[in-house]
């Protein structure tokens, strides 16, 4: 049997301040807390799909040029990518919580977040429904670390805690090796042991404050499994001169499958036992077409995205390597200079819902794991339904994914209000450049 797999990954972001002083809130947490929860009874169940659905909406549009630079960046570097724009999405959007002024602004504007109000309640339901899904494991977590004695208000940890389900704990930064051991293990815990570390002890010092982290792990089989026995080595052109033989999986059956031909690209979606969680390939139609993929990015992933959600499945004989990637991102700079983000980088940066001892952040690290494969028997998934052909004379389609390609692993996420058929949430992406297995 095939077995598909996972993704996972992890987003850190920390925040540094210069001052310590006693922490003195615990008395009011309980007050707070009410109130928060008397808060959140309030929305109605179509406010709540609304802030749902701004909030998937803002973290779709982030998803998209996050990917495109993040891509565009390390594309220079000519190798796999695997990334998790949601996962940057939450804990950036964890961080604006406690901004304000213009450093909130900016968030706002480059996370696509509606008002306080309504993006804590969306935020609540998005994790809600996305640590709620079934046939697939899909697991996110957040967690605020908190450096021993530095003042955070009480009324943002327990924003955190309701609307993000995160955890809370009090860490020694002084005490780098034990403080990163312990942030580790977390991260270890949270992607089922795929991502062992996310920071270095040299990453910590006591004039840290705090740490957030965003940890997104996925699990799933594909709605139809490929047959081991049909997996062989087949060229994949890495490049205009360079071809290598690389383990490749087959299988001839239904997909839904568009072609692009003004983006000279071709989409594929590759259900998974979760109808509502799907793998969209975008394959460029020449070998060395990723590049200009990328930096179109939002037309081509958009009009794939519609132009899919629009069509029927059709035969298809599909060839698609296994894969495996693992990558670690510095996303400062990204997010700095390129994203639209300098200001919570800076010294004016205002983050005064966090602490009333200035903090700004200074570093961002995602780690992100993706394997795709099939292992296991020969388990029955012939599949008879192809075999009966019908009266028409068809082509056959053969999409054989032998070149640089771009990938996304989406989620649906379907509100009573929605206006268009689906609203998607990109869970991960990233794009292979040469399939490497082990
Ligand atoms: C989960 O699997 C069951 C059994 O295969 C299937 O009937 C159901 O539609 C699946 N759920 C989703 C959301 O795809």
């Amino acid at each position: 049997m095939f077995v598909r797999r996972l993704v996972l990954h992890s987003t850190c972001l920390t925040l540094e301040g210069n001052e310590f002083s006693m922490d003195k809130m615990c008395a009011l947490q309980k007050t707070l807390l009410a109130f928060c929860l008397f808060a959140s009874a309030m929305a109605s169940p179509i406010e709540t799909d609304v802030a749902l659905q701004a909030v998937a909406q803002g973290a779709q549009l982030f998803s998209v040029n996050f990917i495109k630079t993040v891509g565009a960046e390390q594309k220079e570097q000519e190798n796999n990518l695997i990334s998790s724009p949601l996962s940057a999405h939450i804990a950036l959007s964890m961080a604006s919580e406690g901004a304000a002024g213009t450093t909130e602004a900016q968030f706002r504007e480059v996370l696509n977040l509606p008002s306080k109000s309504q993006s804590l309640i969306g935020f609540q339901n998005l994790i809600g429904i996305l640590n709620n899904v079934e046939n697939v494991t899909l697991k996110l977590a957040n967690k605020l670390f908190i450096g021993e004695g530095f003042p955070v208000k009480s009324q943002y940890k327990q924003d955190l805690q309701t609307y993000y389900y995160s955890d809370i704990a009090s860490v020694d930064f002084s005490q780098n090796v034990n403080a990163a051991n312990i942030i580790n293990t977390w991260c270890k815990e949270k992607t089922n042991n795929r991502i062992e570390s996310i920071v270095e002890p040299g990453d910590l010092s006591p004039s840290l404050a705090l740490v957030l982290a965003n940890a997104v792990y996925f699990k799933g089989n594909w709605a139809n499994q490929f047959d081991p026995k049909a997996t062989t080595d087949r060229p994949f052109h890495v490049n205009a001169n360079t071809v290598k033989q690389v383990p490749t999986m087959y299988r001839k059956g239904n997909y839904k499958y568009v072609e692009l031909p003004e983006h000279k690209a071709k989409c594929i979606e590759l259900p998974y036992a979760n109808s509502e969680i799907s793998m969209v390939i975008v394959l460029p139609d020449e070998v060395d077409g990723l590049g200009a993929l990328i930096n179109n990015l939002e037309q081509v992933s958009t009009e794939c995205n519609v132009r899919l959600a629009r069509s029927y499945e059709r035969e298809v004989k599909l060839y698609l390597p296994k894969f495996k990637t693992e990558s670690t991102l510095n996303l400062g700079d990204t997010l700095s200079k390129k994203l639209g983000l300098p200001e919570p980088f800076s010294n004016s940066a205002n983050f005064n819902g966090i602490s009333d001892v200035p903090v700004k952040i200074d570093k961002v690290i995602q780690k992100a794991f993706i394997e795709v494969n099939e292992e296991g028997s020969e388990a029955a998934a012939v599949t008879v339904l192809f075999l009966a052909e019908s009266a028409f004379i068809q082509m056959d389609t053969v999409v054989s994914i032998d070149r640089p390609f771009y990938y996304a692993i989406v989620k649906s996420v379907n509100t009573h209000v929605q206006t268009k058929p689906h609203d998607i949430i990109t869970l991960f992406s990233g794009y292979v450049i040469e399939p490497i297995i082990n």
